[in-house]
């Protein structure tokens, strides 16, 4: 985990600096050093999108998108618990679009408690917090959600 920050931090900070150990390819986007997933992240999404995770999803799925150890399991009343988004969950199973409605409309009735968000945050406040939480996951993480990204058709 620790590791994955420090890569994080290094890559967001480069995309200032010339010359550091990031490719640039054609298209603007940072390949991280050492690795061929290229991610595609926008520093001041990821930068809203910390803002809004702290405030208003931090108190269910934990500091760090953690979510809740037994997340897999139905609680006494039968919903899901809040599961992790850092990319050890089921979310990066899910395309850009069906997370955004999710975040949006909440949980389907009788599955969880997860509250709909269409109403106190905006369309790039949402877009933003998703682009948030993957710049957490790790590469192979990432890599996976994004194939099945594009197989979606960019939904
Ligand atoms: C009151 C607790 C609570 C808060 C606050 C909350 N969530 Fe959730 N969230 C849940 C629960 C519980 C689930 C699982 C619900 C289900 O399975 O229907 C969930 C599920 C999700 C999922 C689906 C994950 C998956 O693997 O399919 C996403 C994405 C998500 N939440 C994002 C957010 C974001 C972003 C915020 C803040 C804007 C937020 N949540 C705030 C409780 C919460």
């Amino acid at each position: 985990m620790i590791r994955w920050q420090w890569v994080r931090f290094a890559a967001i900070s480069c995309v200032f600096l010339a010359g550091c150990d990031i490719d640039r390819g054609p298209a603007g986007v940072e390949t991280l050093s050492g690795s061929n997933v290229v991610r595609h992240h926008n520093p001041q999404q990821v930068a809203l999108g910390e803002q809004v995770f702290k405030r208003h999803c931090a108190v269910c799925h934990g500091a760090n998108g953690e979510g809740v150890p037994n997340w897999r399991q139905r609680d006494a009343e039968g919903f899901f618990p809040p599961p992790p988004l850092n990319g050890s969950g089921h979310e990066w199973h899910h395309p850009a679009a069906m997370l955004r409605d999710m975040i949006r409309d909440g949980s389907p009735p009788g599955q969880g408690k997860m509250p709909a968000w269409g109403g106190t945050l905006s369309e790039q406040e949402i877009a933003a917090v998703v682009e948030w939480f993957q710049s957490r996951w790790p590469d192979p993480v990432y890599a996976a959600w994004y194939d099945m990204q594009q197989r979606s058709q960019g939904r």
